[in-house]
Formats: structure tokens, sequence, C-alpha cells
């Protein structure tokens, strides 16, 4: 699912990544963890196009068989709209939206029929325990039913891949547990691959997989 090879970025004379090499296979949970400044949001955030590695050293990085140098910005964005999904630590649902809308937008941005688009978020809500909740706005939920919202949306345009950077950060041990659940659950039912970077040990143990990150690498 992702091949990265040798990835490296700087921010000015800072240099954060220091070769990063990745595999992940479809339906693989893999965790990410190290310690604060090891460069695990940065990696994400590249993994998941939201930026973009050094060209000053040749890299290998595809995502799904498409090597994502060779996608020029719309073409990216229309990738990652189609097959990625993010969950952050701060949910960032728009605060004027309920959950349904909040849930919606993706498939709007993919120009996804409006009744078919709040079917299957309904469908998600649902599956996410938030039957109740379609019409309530972010202030009117709990942090963990925010979260949930906030999963709901990473999915709606059914992501192969996943990518979660502290997604239980935010929330009470109870809420945190299920939301890890949740994500063996979806992995299970729905075949889908994540990539999570977390100081939650416990979270981070239950992974398939838990990668090191220390100073800019991946520790094998
Ligand atoms: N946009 C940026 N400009 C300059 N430096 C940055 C930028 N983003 C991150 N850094 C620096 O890169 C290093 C790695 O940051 P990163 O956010 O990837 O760490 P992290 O492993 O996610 O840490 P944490 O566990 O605290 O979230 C840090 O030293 C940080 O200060
Ligand atoms: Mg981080």
């Amino acid at each position: 699912m992702i091949q990265a090879k040798n990835i490296h970025k700087y921010f000015g004379d800072l240099h954060v990544l220091k070769g990063v090499d990745l595999n992940i296979k479809k339906g693989e949970i893999v965790s990410i963890v190290g310690a604060s400044g090891a460069g695990k949001t940065t990696l994400l955030q590249i993994l998941g196009t939201l930026d973009k590695p050094s060209s000053k050293e040749k890299n290998d990085f595809i995502i799904n068989g498409t090597s994502i140098s060779s996608l020029n910005d719309k073409a990216l964005a229309k990738f990652r709209n189609e097959h990625l999904g993010f969950i952050f630590q701060f949910h960032q649902l728009l605060p004027e939206f309920t959950a349904i809308e909040n849930v919606c937008i993706p498939a709007y941005i993919k120009k996804t029929k409006r009744n078919e688009a709040e079917k299957r978020a309904k469908e998600l809500l649902d599956f996410l325990g938030l039957k109740d909740r379609y019409h309530h706005k972010p202030n009117e939920l709990s942090g963990g039913e925010q979260q949930r919202v906030a999963v709901a949306r990473a999915l709606i345009n059914n992501p192969e891949l996943i990518f979660a950077d502290e997604p239980s950060g935010n929330l009470d041990s109870e809420s945190a547990e299920n939301l890890h659940q949740l994500f063996f659950k979806l992995r299970d039912e729905f075949g889908q691959t994540f990539v999570i970077v977390t100081h939650n040990q416990e979270l981070a143990d239950m992974a398939d997989r838990k990668l090191t990150m220390v100073d800019g690498k991946i520790i094998y």
C-alpha cells in the first residue's frame, strides 16, 4: 500500500527526516512511536501527501501503485480526497456545521450527490454509535463523540488508507480505548490500512507492527 524509500525533510537548516524507509501492506495497522521532536508528524504529513519530501536526496514514494511525485497539485488533491483519510488530535470539525454536514464535506468535494453522501454519512454515524447525533453541532457533542464524527468524516469516501496523528491524545481513557477498538473493527470490516502516530503505549502495542522513530529515522 505504501512504499517509501529514503525520505528526507529539512526545515531551513534543520534536517528533520534523515532517510526514512517504510513499507506498509494493505490492511495493516502500523503504529509510529518516538520522542517528541523525533519527526513523527513530519513523516505522517509527507506520507499523507500534505507535505513534500526534500528533493535534494533521491527518494521513492508510492501509494497504491501511484508515484506521488508524478502528480501535479490538482491531481494530488484529487488523489488525497479519493484515497486518503485523516484523523488529527484536535478533530478540526467545522463549528457551524452539524455532525452529518461535517461528515459529508469530503464527499461533496468529490462531487458525490447529496442524498448519496447523506445516506453514507448516516450509515457511518450509525456504525459509530451516533444515530441520535446527526444534527448536533460539534459544541453540542462530547469529546469522544466529536472524535467519532471526525472518524466518520475520514471514512466517507472509503479511503484505502487512513492516517491518524495522536487520534486519542485528547480523550479520556475510556473514549480512547473505544476509539482504538474502532480502528480494528474498521480494518476487519472494511479492510482499511492505518498508520497511527501515538504516545499511547497501549494503542501502539495493539498495532500489527510498531515502528519507532529516533532522531529522524525509523529504527529497525
Ligand atoms: N514547519 C516547521 N518549521 C520548522 N521546524 C519544524 C516544522 N515542523 C516541525 N519542525 C521541527 O521538526 C522537528 C520534528 O517535528 P515533528 O512535529 O515531526 O515531531 P513529532 O515527532 O511529531 O513530535 P511530537 O511527539 O511532539 O508531536 C521538531 O524539532 C520541530 O521543531
Ligand atoms: Mg507530532
